[in-house]
């Protein structure tokens, strides 16, 4: 059924009239669930999940630069992530290397740029350095905005924003009358993005979890029983086709 739409016609990069673009979102955000649950089901470490996990994220960027979305943001760690046992933690800031090291040059041929949300400066010096030598490498393609979430938590990065603007407004940087909203989010990791169009979150649950609280406000939220190990290219052009049902109204009629 998918298959007869214009959307779907082309497998690789498609005209802007071909991929119904005008219909495509702009940003899409993943919550990317369930690695845990998936390694677990088949009597397997959690690490194994998050090492498949990793690969379905090289599947999912294809589709995103194949429809022209401009931004992709995955939530890799989040500033929860920390109360997990040592060895996972270790583990999962091992792999925005590993997938780098795999990764980066295929990223480069698709003109992918990388970018991070989230604090990375108390993250270890191995997951730094890849990613800021990720950012540098790819720092002119023009293509798709890879934004990994990686240390990212929604009420740090609004505390942080509020210091930042008590500390401007201190210094008369700034005058306390021109705070608006638009100003605010000049203050935020996501500065000059535009909001997240679409939402994804896998394995069945239902939250933000601190994910983009102050952008996600008129978000369409995509849900999937499918743990991420599971996901799909397939999946994710069925979710990119569920959101151009949708009717976006902003409060409005
Ligand atoms: C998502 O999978 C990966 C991260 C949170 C880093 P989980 O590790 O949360 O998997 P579940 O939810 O326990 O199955
Ligand atoms: C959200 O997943 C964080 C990431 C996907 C990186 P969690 O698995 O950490 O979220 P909760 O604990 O189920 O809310
Ligand atoms: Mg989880």
């Amino acid at each position: 059924m998918l298959m007869k739409l214009p959307f779907f016609k082309k497998k690789n990069s498609e005209t802007k009239e071909e991929s119904g673009l005008d219909m495509t979102p702009k940003h899409v955000a993943i919550i990317m669930d369930g690695n845990g649950r998936w390694a677990k089901n088949r009597g397997l470490p959690r690490i194994a999940g998050h090492k498949e996990g990793m690969d379905v994220v090289s599947d999912v960027v294809k589709v995103a630069v194949s429809f022209h979305i401009e931004i992709l943001t995955l939530y890799a760690f989040s500033t929860e992530n920390w109360k997990r046992p040592d060895t996972e933690v270790d583990y999962l800031l091992r792999l925005p290397k590993e997938f780098l090291h795999i990764y980066l040059p295929e990223l480069m041929e698709n003109n992918v740029r990388i970018e991070t949300i989230g604090d990375l400066e108390v993250l270890p010096e191995h997951t730094k350095e890849a990613v800021y030598y990720a950012k540098e490498k790819t720092k002119n393609n023009d293509g798709l905005l890879l934004n990994f979430a990686l240390n990212y938590g929604s009420r740090f990065e609004i505390m942080e924003a509020i210091r930042q603007i008590v500390t401007d407004i201190d210094t008369a940087k700034m005058d306390l009358d021109s705070l608006d909203e638009k100003t605010f989010t000049k203050y935020l990791y996501t500065k000059g993005q535009p909001d997240p169009d679409l939402l994804i979150r896998t394995s069945g649950e239902q939250r933000l979890s601190n994910f983009l609280l102050w952008q996600a406000a008129y978000s369409e939220f995509w849900f999937t029983d499918v743990l991420w190990p599971d996901f799909s290219a397939e999946i994710f052009k069925e979710a990119l086709h569920d959101y151009q049902q949708r009717k976006r109204r902003y409060g409005g009629v």
